[in-house]
């Protein structure tokens, strides 16, 4: 049956198949049948059904052989597959207040457009072929088009057009840029710059996927698997973030992390000892280098069994926690999946997860073991419900210690000695979860969900044994949707320069899949950085979502102050800066747990012209909408570079200047406007020319910006003592937003928190800033607003609550600043000038 759907299908496309076996007995009559929510075709053995969760999402199932597979999803809950909204049947198709759907019932072939008529997506001319299990979906790839997201997929750009992957959860230790499959699977991307605007499509499908951005067939997309469900979500923008927006609808947001996650952290494979790590934490504050946390890895473990101390290194874990407290130092451990098999050795998670039956089985019913860093290990199941409970038990006596974090590592899973670098596709698996079927299922089918299910386990234990606290769990593998669990690191890179812009895009490409919060070993990891590399990476990191300095065994320390003072110094200053940003990096997340918007992001996110930029803009990235990033393209290179700036007027963050105004020694040199350029749509926007130095990393803010910074912590801990300082960058659309809460509780769920919209206007006497009403109740640390305003000229003073506030005008800065008491209210704050 199966097979005569294939070859109805390569018939329909114009196929000829000169020897087919006779004509089957189906009924190849196509028909359209239309149902409230959308429409189902009928191919003869082929169903398509197109359903409309939302007026901007639809869902797209295929039956080869006239049943849809299992209607169950580890990324998309069932609440949300379920939704549906009414459309309104047409002929071909149906339209939502936003979409028209035309299928051709002949074809298959299925077009969406927009309510002009514009197509955001459309098949090409075979759209669907099945070869036995594979299917293989191919739809048109207009020459715009720019393709984005796919996680942290390799790629020696961020545009991943021209290029095809494998999603296939891998260690792939020490990859390159061109290594693929990597550690991820998060088959969801983005197309970009077609005439319909942005659009995504996420694949629900946990085997061994592939996707095709033109690179056999330039315009042509392709995706397909192997096996599994032909289901797929296509979601319309226009924009790019109403698509990313929308995409973390279906998938899920990452819930807000602790406010310590922004700090700056410290690791290695591995501190071997309390003493040791007590040596790095006494360092740091030595060295006045803020950090907020230090990483424990497998080394503190009794011959790397996960859940065990090495209690000759490690005597006293809360001591140890509790010393590092007083610090302002937290600690994240290591807890691998792979539980040691040891039968009979009194190892607690081996003979309770046995006991309960927790680990996967061999074919024949044996449980599966094999090597991992403990020797032979085995594998929970954590496709079952009760195993992941189990799972979550095990870290109760970790959190009766004080450990603050976990990190779910090696769960792709990674198992050695074995050329494939996991367990064979024929091990048995238990589904016993959410809303599908009770049945097995082999490793095959579950491979790409393991460790996001790992992850799972850790995340909903962790919320029970500390209800009250938001749990900070880290991965290396994960699948769509893995972000309501984990923030996620890249994994294995290596100390190049290569990679420092491979990570760029790669945290880029996960923040449009749904995990804002990501991180790459800064540094590298295998290799040991020359000073200069782990300088700048140091100053980029300082933007990214999470920023962990992490290296291998046998390689050079790579610690911020193991190149001398010089470099100490620079690394310091941009860590300093990353700790006065922290209510702009909260506020961020505060905006990413509520709508989905990555925290680090394309230039093209927020300023859509950008994706035409004529300047090389591989390395340059936005954190939220207001500050812009421009690092070196090739970051090796003492070369002068351009930086294009999107229309509307730019800050250089260091200076406060208006970068079209007075220039002091160092700041960045407008070179052009493009109103010299010939493109009219760019016609306001500045290229910049920037020489490259390594004590500099140019930055940019968006003139319409409020930027919140706080006075100099040494830690998140620390509560700052000062004012909040609030510098406004006049321009159009000018906004900010504070937002505050006690940094790690789940209060923030119930009024335990702060939100407050800023609003400026120039005015014909000065700027005016507008405080809009605060949401939520948190009181927060200051008590005072310093404000400064940018590109002032000449004296000045503030009016605020009716009373006059002298201010300080500095006409080098163009500058004024006065303090005035904090705004809890809807209140108006005028700098006027004198
Ligand atoms: C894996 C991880 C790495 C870690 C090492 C030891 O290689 O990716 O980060 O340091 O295992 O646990």
């Amino acid at each position: 049956m199966r097979f005569v759907a294939a070859i109805v299908l390569l018939l329909a496309a114009g196929g000829s198949l000169a020897s087919t076996v006779a004509a089957p007995a189906v009924d190849t009559t196509p028909r359209i049948e239309h149902r409230r929510d959308g429409v189902e075709v009928h191919r003869g053995a082929v169903s398509l059904r197109v359903t409309a969760l939302t007026d901007h999402v639809l869902r797209v199932r295929i039956a080869r052989d006239g049943a849809f597979a299992e209607d169950a999803s580890w990324a998309v809950p069932a609440q949300v597959r379920r939704a549906h909204v009414a459309v309104e049947a047409a002929a071909d198709g149906f339209s939502t207040t936003a979409l028209r759907v035309r299928v051709d019932p002949r074809t298959l072939r299925m077009r969406v457009e927009d309510g002009q008529g514009r197509t955001i997506s459309a098949d090409a001319a075979r759209p669907f072929d099945a070869d036995g299990r594979a299917f293989t979906l191919r739809k048109q790839l207009p020459q715009a088009e720019h393709i984005f997201g796919l996680g942290d997929k390799t790629g020696g750009s961020l545009d991943r057009r021209g290029q095809s992957y494998v999603d296939w959860n891998t260690d792939a230790y020490g990859f390159s840029s061109a290594t693929d499959p990597i550690y991820k699977s998060i088959p969801f991307f983005i197309g970009v710059g077609g005439t319909g605007g942005s659009y995504g499509i996420l694949l629900d499908n946990t085997w061994r996927s592939w996707f095709d951005f033109g690179h056999r067939e330039a315009d042509t997309l392709a995706f397909g698997a192997p096996d599994g469900p032909i289901d797929y979500y296509l979601i319309a923008g226009p924009s790019t973030a109403e698509v990313v927006r929308r995409y973390t609808d279906l998938t899920g947001k990452a819930p807000l992390p602790p406010k310590w996650a922004f700090g700056y952290q410290q690791s290695r494979y591995s501190y071997m000892s309390a003493d040791e790590v007590r040596q790095v934490a006494a360092r740091l504050r030595a060295d006045k280098f803020p950090a907020d946390v230090i990483w424990l890895d497998i080394d503190f473990q009794d011959r790397n069994r996960p859940f065990t101390i090495n209690r000759q290194a490690f005597p006293d874990m809360p001591g140890l926690v509790r010393d590092l407290r007083g610090e302002g130092i937290k600690l994240v451990a290591i807890t691998d999946l792979h539980i040691a098999s040891a039968p009979g050795e009194g190892y607690a998670p081996y003979d309770s997860g046995t006991a309960a039956d927790a680990f996967v089985h061999n074919p024949d019913g044996s449980v599966y073991v094999a090597p991992v860093w403990p020797g032979p290990s085995v594998f929970p199941d954590f496709t079952e419900a009760s195993v992941r409970d189990w799972w979550g038990t095990l870290y109760r006596p970790f959190v009766a210690d004080g450990i603050a974090g976990f990190w779910n590592d090696m769960n792709e899973p990674a198992v050695f000695d074995t050329p494939t670098k996991t367990m064979p596709l024929d091990t048995v698996h238990r589904i016993a979860s959410d809303d599908f079927a009770r049945r097995t299922a082999s490793h095959t089918e579950i491979h790409n969900v393991y460790g996001m299910q790992n992850t799972r386990a850790t995340y909903d234990g962790l919320r029970k044994l500390r209800p009250d606290e938001r749990p900070f769990v880290m991965t290396r593998a994960s699948y769509a949707g893995g972000q309501r669990y984990a923030v996620t690191w890249t994994g294995d890179n290596a100390s190049s320069w290569d990679q420092l812009k491979l990570s760029v895009h790669q945290l880029i490409n996960l923040g449009l899949s749904g995990f804002a919060y990501s991180a790459a070993d800064v540094g590298g990891f295998t290799g040991g950085p020359s000073a200069e590399l782990l300088t700048r990476w140091f100053e980029i990191a300082t933007f990214t979502p999470v920023f962990r300095d992490h290296a291998a065994k046998d390689t050079p320390r790579a610690e911020p102050w193991v190149d001398g003072p010089e470099h100490l110094a620079i690394r310091r200053r941009f860590v300093e800066e990353r700790y006065r940003l922290l209510p702009y990096f909260y506020a961020l997340a505060d905006e990413n747990a509520r709508l989905g918007d990555p925290v680090m992001r394309p230039v093209f996110y927020d300023y859509p012209d950008a994706i035409s930029a004529s300047c090389d803009q591989s390395m340059a990235f936005t954190l939220g909408r207001q500050l812009l990033v421009a690092p070196p393209p090739t970051p090796e290179s003492p070369q002068a570079y351009d930086v294009c700036l999107p229309a509307g007027g730019w800050y250089d963050y260091w200076t406060g200047l208006a970068v079209d105004g007075a220039s002091v020694d160092g700041a960045s040199q407008p070179i052009q406007s493009a109103s010299q350029a010939t493109n009219e749509k760019r016609s306001s926007s500045l290229v910049v020319k920037e020489t490259p130095r390594l004590d500099k990393l140019p930055v940019f803010v968006r003139a319409g910006s409020i930027l919140p910074r706080q006075p100099l912590v040494q830690s998140t801990a620390q509560t700052p003592t000062g004012a909040l300082q609030i510098d406004v960058y006049p321009g159009a659309d000018c906004r900010g937003q504070l937002y505050a809460d006690d940094g790690h509780s789940m209060a923030y769920r119930k009024q335990g928190f702060l939100r407050q919209v800023l609003r400026c206007t120039v005015t014909a006497d000065g700027v005016r800033i507008d405080f809009a009403a605060r949401e939520g109740q948190f009181k927060p640390w200051w008590k005072q607003l310093a404000v400064t305003i940018h590109g002032w000229d000449g004296a000045g003073y503030a009016m605020a609550g009716g009373h006059r506030v002298e201010g300080v005008a500095d006409s080098a800065a163009r500058t004024l600043r006065f303090t005035v008491a904090d705004q809890p209210r809807a209140a108006t704050v005028e700098a006027v000038h004198r």
